[in-house]
């Protein structure tokens, strides 16, 4: 979208950036999205502490792939709203000449991008796409115009692909995106799964709101997304399980929540 257009935003129907940032605990969601957040959390108790955690899971993430695998490029789609320890402050405080090029449907989204999401360094590059997921080979393209697809890019799915329109559409965009990234490459994603009822209620509940729906699904459903990959350890866990440094105590403190995920380095 031109920089000069100013993006539609309804504030009739709730929307899942702007509920998921009220659950993060920030301020860029409006009244009916609060009662949406508000409905949900009694529905299920837990989806606080799913958003939270989703962000620690993705810093944790994030800094091993820059730290230890060397990774200085990053595709991450579904962005959602710029909160606390967004992918390029993270990665740019690691390594300062970091790329990082958001992806993201929605038009508040894309009007907080072009204020918030903005290099933390002289060297670093971020930038922000207006794409709809189910179209990866326009976001390759696109991407093309700032990563280098001949060197190592993290690509991630970070609580969005439930917002696929089926799971043969999720399976083709994650694997679009991962063909078009060479060896050496990262896929780190995770999504909520059917092991606890209240999450899948939660969902069912949110469908009827008129926002687009959000599909939990079988863990081996979204263990399989990883086929091909060679999972980092500790591997395919629940993501408040998921911790690249062993001796960190929290690990072991963690209680686990229905949302699962890896991360997974390409052949
Ligand atoms: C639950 S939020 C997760 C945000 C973020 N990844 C995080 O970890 O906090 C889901 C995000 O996916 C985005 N999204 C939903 N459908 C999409 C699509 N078809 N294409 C691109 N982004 C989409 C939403 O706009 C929203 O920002």
């Amino acid at each position: 979208m031109p920089e000069d257009v100013i993006p539609v935003i309804r504030t009739d129907i709730p929307h899942s950036a702007r509920i998921w940032n009220y659950w993060m605990g920030g301020k860029d969601n409006f009244e009916i999205d609060r009662i949406a957040g508000d409905a949900g959390t009694q529905v299920d108790p837990d989806i606080e502490t799913m958003a939270v955690q989703s962000r620690q899971f993705l810093v944790r993430a994030v800094r091993h792939l820059a730290a230890e695998a060397g990774i200085r490029q990053f595709l991450d789609i579904g962005t959602g709203l710029p909160t606390m320890q967004n992918t390029h402050e993270v990665a740019q405080s690691v390594a300062p000449e970091s790329k990082i090029v958001y992806v993201d449907n929605d038009p508040m989204v894309l009007t907080h991008a072009r204020a918030l999401l903005t290099n933390t360094t002289p060297e670093g590059v971020t930038t922000y796409i207006d794409s709809d997921y189910h179209e990866p080979e326009q976001i390759i393209a696109d991407a093309r115009n700032v990563l280098n697809f001949t060197q190592p890019i993290g690509v991630m799915f970070m609580g969005v692909l439930g917002h696929a329109r089926t799971y043969d559409d999720l399976r083709r965009i994650v694997s679009t995106v991962m063909d078009a990234v060479p060896s050496g490459s990262y896929l780190t994603m995770w999504d909520g799964t059917i092991d606890s009822q209240a999450y899948v209620d939660l969902c069912e509940g949110y469908a009827k709101t008129g926002g687009v729906p959000y599909v939990p699904r079988p863990q081996e459903e979204i263990r399989a997304v990883f086929d091909g990959l060679e999972l980092v350890s500790p591997g395919f866990v629940s993501i408040t399980q998921w911790w690249a440094d062993e001796d960190d105590s929290e690990l072991s403190e963690a209680r686990p929540i229905s949302a699962y995920g890896a991360v997974a380095r390409k052949p």
